[in-house]
């Protein structure tokens, strides 16, 4: 809901639980008033009122109040927008007009040939936010920065940032530590979002997992990125965040170009990091994910059970295996096309290997489908093997600078997607791919980051860096209207393009190529801090695990782990025993009838990943499901009983696995005994409300 001032110069845009306020003032100086609990118009008003407090002439009296803190005149702070002509650098500018479309807001602003347009719309609780630029002016303005917005916390003592850091393989990892006075910055300047940071933030002071006051930023952009969170000299807190790590260039836009920002989206939640987690996760599901309410499928993944090792009939033969165990999505792995026998060729030449697929694709794919399961296919698209038909036929398609040496990082180079040529090239042959064989998925790769991001012949700043993105989006949105019935999902080396932005084009994401089942409880945790069970894909592999650090766990182990999110198996199943693929069965047969509860409830983190005992549990409509994990019992000493969240107190649930009642009261005072002991158990409980 919006509501705006009778003098048309404060607005509140309000959820079902919390407002948004900003409001300009005689100066056109536009000031952020509120963002918190639900408040009413008169509330803004009084906030509206209260006079700026005094300062030196060292200070800046708008510093940590304003919305969007532009470079020049009266301010410190670090600027959302920085611009320059060959004039003039900064921006002076002031208020046009305001206006609304549905349930956005727009506030537009004018400094010479500039207009600037901020967006608003409210999500439910979540603010989303965006910028646009619109070059009017003759000259050709340069975009040092344009950050997508700047969020502003109420005065509180003790801020502390909450973020999710990692490397490859140990993506999403959950890590807070208290504001002091300066600026945090975090972000990617790789290229795509990068497996250090996802791109999300929370502050709190003094939130548990069940209660109080948390804010959270998240960023859609799925190429570079900064946030940065600064505790200003009066304590004051502000997030800023966009596209672009620094400030020395973003675009230049000629007269009459435009580039409008990503989506900043901000959530204030009183529900504790719980109640933050599950308003971003129904975000998710409603506004950004596609199609959000069909089930994502048991998928099953050759790369763990063959590697580079492929081949028609050992794939027929892993299919086999897994339609038996229930598996409802085959997916071939890399190595399937052009000479891609290892990570050394190949990559660029999207046409089935002939020695492995001497008839191409469909085939296997019919066979795939006669199984009863969807046929599914890797590709790395923006990336190309200097051995490659594709580099040879077309070197200059890379990004490189003239002269310097080509950076290859697993023996490949990136592609320039801001090239039409390329653009073009990939369209074609995806497509072509895509008709080829009865596909019903595609599993889209990036597995490494920018190094020698130059166009040579472009002008600086460079588009490449911005244009690669969204020559991304566009293709990918372009496949999906071509090809509706045909799912993608996002995959960067594991987790490394997870983001809103990537997200609205894709089903699901790869959230780790580590896939150890207890490494993965942690990743998962940071992982479920912003997005939802039903993107978050996770295998069951072999044991000892092949692909990271050889633990043994067991099966029930790794299925409990691996059904938190969107189940698959990635394990050779050729061989495991007749009695592990009967146990595996059940296990597919057992996430099938949670999976509504998994992919569309509402998550409960029971207790986190460190210590003995981890759980989480989701909640939907009159039934619940528990995954409990036991890293280790220690002492000797009895495993705690569960406290179960989400629950009705005055109802009584019944137990699927026991048959036994208990009372909602109880389960959630006292909590639910699961009899896990010794070291990596795990199990699952459903209750159904009686
Ligand atoms: C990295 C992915 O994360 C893996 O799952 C696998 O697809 C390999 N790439 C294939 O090269």
């Amino acid at each position: 809901m919006l509501e705006i001032a009778e003098n048309g110069r404060t607005w509140l845009l309000s959820g079902p639980l919390s407002s948004y306020a900003v409001h300009l003032t005689g100066d056109d100086e536009l000031l952020h008033l509120h963002w918190g609990p639900r408040i009413a118009l008169a509330d803004a008003e009084a906030l509206a009122a209260r006079p700026l407090p005094d300062h030196s002439s060292f200070e800046s009296p708008l510093d940590g109040r304003e919305e969007y803190p532009v470079e020049g005149g009266p301010r410190f702070v670090r600027p959302a927008l920085s611009v320059r002509t060959d004039e003039r650098r900064g921006t002076e500018w002031g208020f046009e007009a305001y206006e609304t479309e549905g349930d956005e807001l727009r506030l537009r602003f004018r400094d010479a040939g500039a207009a600037v347009t901020l967006h608003y719309r409210m999500r439910d609780d979540v603010v989303e936010r965006w910028v646009t630029l619109d070059n009017q002016g003759p000259a050709p303005l340069e975009l040092l920065r344009a950050d997508s917005a700047t969020w502003t916390l109420p005065d509180r003592d003790g801020w502390r940032l909450s973020q999710l850091h990692g490397r490859w393989a140990a993506e999403s990892r959950l890590t807070q530590s208290y504001l002091t006075y300066g600026e945090k910055v975090i972000g990617s300047r790789r290229g795509h979002t990068g497996h250090q940071h996802l791109p999300w933030v929370a502050l709190d002071t003094d939130a548990t997992e069940e209660r109080g006051e948390v804010y959270g930023c998240a960023l859609g952009w799925s190429g570079s990125w900064r946030i940065a969170v600064a505790q200003l000299p009066d304590a004051r807190v502000q997030i800023t965040g966009g596209a672009g790590h620094d400030d020395s260039g973003l675009l230049r836009l000629a007269a009459g170009e435009s580039f409008t920002t990503p989506v900043f989206a901000g959530l204030w939640s009183d529900g504790g990091f719980g109640g933050a987690s599950r308003a971003w996760h129904a975000y998710q599901r409603t506004y950004v994910i596609p199609e959000a309410d069909r089930d994502r499928p048991v998928l099953f993944n050759s790369w763990e059970a063959t590697h580079f090792d492929i081949s028609e009939e050992r794939q027929r033969a892993l299919a086999r295996r897994a339609a038996a165990i229930g598996v409802e999505l085959f997916v071939v792995d890399d190595g399937w096309f052009g000479a891609r026998t290892g990570e050394r060729a190949g990559l660029g030449d999207w046409t089935p290997n002939p020695d492995r697929f001497p008839a191409g694709l469909k085939p296997l794919a019919d066979d795939v489908h006669a199984l009863g399961m969807q046929f599914g296919i890797w590709v790395e698209p923006e990336m190309v093997n200097p051995d490659s038909d594709l580099y040879r036929a077309h070197p200059d398609w890379v990004q490189y600078q003239t002269g310097r040496k080509r950076t290859e990082l697993r023996h490949q180079l990136v592609l320039n997607l801001a090239r039409e040529d390329v653009q073009e090239y990939l369209w074609e042959r995806l497509d072509t791919l895509l008709t080829s064989a009865p596909i019903d998925y595609v599993k889209w790769d990036f597995n490494r980051s920018f190094t020698d991001a130059g166009w040579p012949g472009e002008a600086y700043p460079q588009r490449l860096w911005v244009d690669h993105v969204h020559a991304l989006y566009a293709l990918l949105d372009r496949l999906r209207a071509a090809h509706p019935g045909v799912a993608f999902e996002s995959c960067s080396g594991g987790g490394g393009r997870i983001d809103l932005g990537i997200m609205s084009r894709t089903d699901q994401v790869w959230t780790s190529d580590n896939t150890d089942p207890l490494d993965r409880l942690s990743i998962q945790h940071g992982f479920s801090q912003v997005h939802p069970a039903r993107v978050m894909a996770a295998w069951v592999t072999d044991s000892p695990n092949v692909q990271l650090n050889g633990r043994v766990s067991s099966l029930r182990f790794r299925f409990v782990s691996a059904m938190a999110g969107v189940l698959g198996v990635g394990g050779d199943l050729t061989r495991w025993t007749e009695e592990e693929l009967a146990e595996a069965r059940d296990w597919v047969g057992l996430y099938k009838e949670i999976r509504p509860l998994v992919q569309h409830g509402d998550l409960y983190r029971l207790r986190p990943p460190q210590g003995g005992l981890s759980a989480v549990q989701y909640v939907r409509g009159d039934e619940a499901v528990v995954l409990a994990c036991l890293q280790a019992q220690r002492y000797g000493e009895p495993v705690p009983a569960l406290r179960l969240r989400g629950l009705d107190p005055t109802a009584s649930y019944e137990c699927r696995e026991t048959g036994e009642v208990h009372r909602g009261a109880v389960l959630l005072h006292h909590g639910l005994r699961t009899g896990l002991h010794g070291d990596l158990d795990a199990t699952v409980i459903r209750l159904r409300r009686i």
